[in-house]
């Protein structure tokens, strides 16, 4: 074998499988892994990194985030997404459409590559939407090469209108020829606009009353519908940021009957629960909302540890303090908006929870890159550590305890509940195609350096290891 690009030493190589035995290095030569062994049988290399015993993962795959770019650019762009994701550990990200305009058409979706073409510093792809209007497009999209497709069934920031029932469960069956998969926000519409209807008359205006105004049961009756959907058309679906162990166990009966059904679920879900409210007030706004405890827990319970939950991705979407209302953050919810920036924290709450015995590192790596790569198309170029694939590496210490002040995010806005959050492990490099784009708190990468990933037919989720 030639000389290698670079080589990384002393790492921790972690795996689906757990932590590999023994000294293994990670040779790369022209952004792609060349070979993986001990030193000794390795050729030498231009560049030695020495990681000095930290972790080395796949790069994590996000599959969930909300760029802003094109139309909303005051809240958040395809660099300054991209900077916060190369300083967190994230290597790429696929990108939510509920931009403006929404990304309805294959040349909207193209406009979408350019951009981020010019300004993403790490790997990219997008969804096309799917909403009342353009049922037309589903294969004109997917021959564009977007990485699947996003349905918002619950109103929420864009209120885009949803196909109804009839217009879906028609699109689906052509979905299920195209080899991608949809995916839903998953919440009913109808049980929402009462709520929230209700809950304004009495005058209930806290962070809290907004969370209750979406009960569980508007996602559990969305991700049944959609999972019979599923059953009945062949058609992949995907349940984006679920929140509940409720919905949750209605992913693992679909998937145990062998419905091609996927879920994910967000850090936020699985270390917040609704006290989270009292604490933090509209900057903890999200929706679907942050549960009960028991909620909660069954998330973990069915979800994680069970089958309820395939991937973790963590619904980055930024709105300035302004918008939020964080001048005073426990004021009128109604006035507030929901979402927060989350590509900073998804790899140190994932460690944090490794630390404290919630999950294994194998796990981890399942949950937060083989995954959201097989689902959405990606793998294995993206997720997996395996010769030949992009050198796409995500370097953690998981011995620094350390509190996040939100002020050092790199995302324009940095509202998040986790302000003030301890967490034990932090990424330390982001290596993206061989080159590191991260390093000793300094972004490496510039504009231009990320690159569109191609997309291959998903997986049936219902046998997904
Ligand atoms: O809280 C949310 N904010 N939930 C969503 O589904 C959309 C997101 C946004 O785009 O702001
Ligand atoms: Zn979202």
């Amino acid at each position: 074998m030639d000389e290698l690009d670079s080589l990384f030493v002393n790492g921790r190589v972690i795996t689906p499988d757990g932590p590999l035995d023994g000294d293994v290095a990670v040779g790369v030569t022209d952004g792609t892994i060349a070979a993986i062994g001990t030193p000794a049988s390795l050729p030498s290399a231009d560049r030695v990194v020495d990681l000095d015993g930290q972790y080395l993962l796949p790069g994590v795959v996000d599959c969930h985030v909300h760029t802003r770019s094109p139309g909303d650019e005051h809240k958040e762009d395809w660099t300054t997404i991209t900077r916060a994701a190369a300083a967190g550990g994230v290597t790429t990200l696929i990108a939510m459409p509920n931009t403006d305009p929404i990304v309805s058409t294959p040349d909207r979706l193209r406009r979408v590559y350019e951009i981020a073409d010019r300004d993403a510093l790490v790997d990219f792809q997008s969804y096309g939407v799917l909403t009342a209007e353009n049922t037309a497009q589903v294969t004109p999209l997917a021959e564009a090469g977007a990485a699947g497709y996003k349905v918002f069934l619950g109103t929420t920031f864009g209120e885009i209108e949803p196909p109804n029932d009839g217009q879906l469960f028609d699109a689906m069956k052509e979905i299920a020829e195209t080899g991608l998969r949809v995916g839903f926000h998953e919440e009913n519409d109808d049980i929402l606009s009462f709520y929230e209807a209700e809950t304004k008359a009495a005058g209930r205006n806290r962070a809290l009353d907004h969370a209750r105004s979406r009960p569980v049961v508007a996602e559990a009756e969305a991700v049944q519908r959609t999972t019979l959907f599923s059953e009945h058309t062949g058609c992949p679906v995907h349940m984006f940021h679920l929140s509940s162990g409720t919905a949750a166990e209605i992913v693992a009966r679909g998937k145990a009957r062998g419905v091609n059904v996927s879920a994910e679920t967000c850090p936020h879900y699985l270390w917040f629960d609704e006290d989270v409210y009292a604490e933090k007030g509209n900057a903890a706004r999200v929706q679907p909302p942050i549960r009960s405890t028991a909620e909660r827990d069954r998330l973990w319970e069915v979800g994680i540890d069970g089958d309820g939950v395939d991937c973790v991705a963590t619904d980055h979407a930024p709105h300035t303090d302004e918008e939020k209302g964080l001048s005073d953050p426990f004021g009128n919810t109604w006035e507030s908006i929901s979402g927060f920036v989350g590509v900073e924290t998804e790899v140190p709450a994932m460690a944090t929870f490794v630390d404290e015995g919630r999950l294994s590192l194998g796990e981890w790596i399942r949950l937060h890159c083989v995954r959201p790569a097989k689902l959405w198309g990606l793998y294995p170029q993206k997720g997996s550590l395996q010769v030949g694939t992009d050198a796409d590496f995500t370097v953690v210490d998981p011995a620094v305890e350390w509190t996040l002040d939100r002020r050092s995010l790199h995302s324009k806005s940095t509202a998040t509940p986790f302000d003030g959050a301890r967490f034990r492990g932090r990424a330390t490099m982001t290596v993206v195609r061989g080159s590191v784009v991260y390093a000793e708190g300094e972004v490496l990468a510039s504009p231009g350096d990320g690159e569109r990933v191609p997309v291959g037919e998903t997986v049936d989720a219902s046998a997904l290891e």
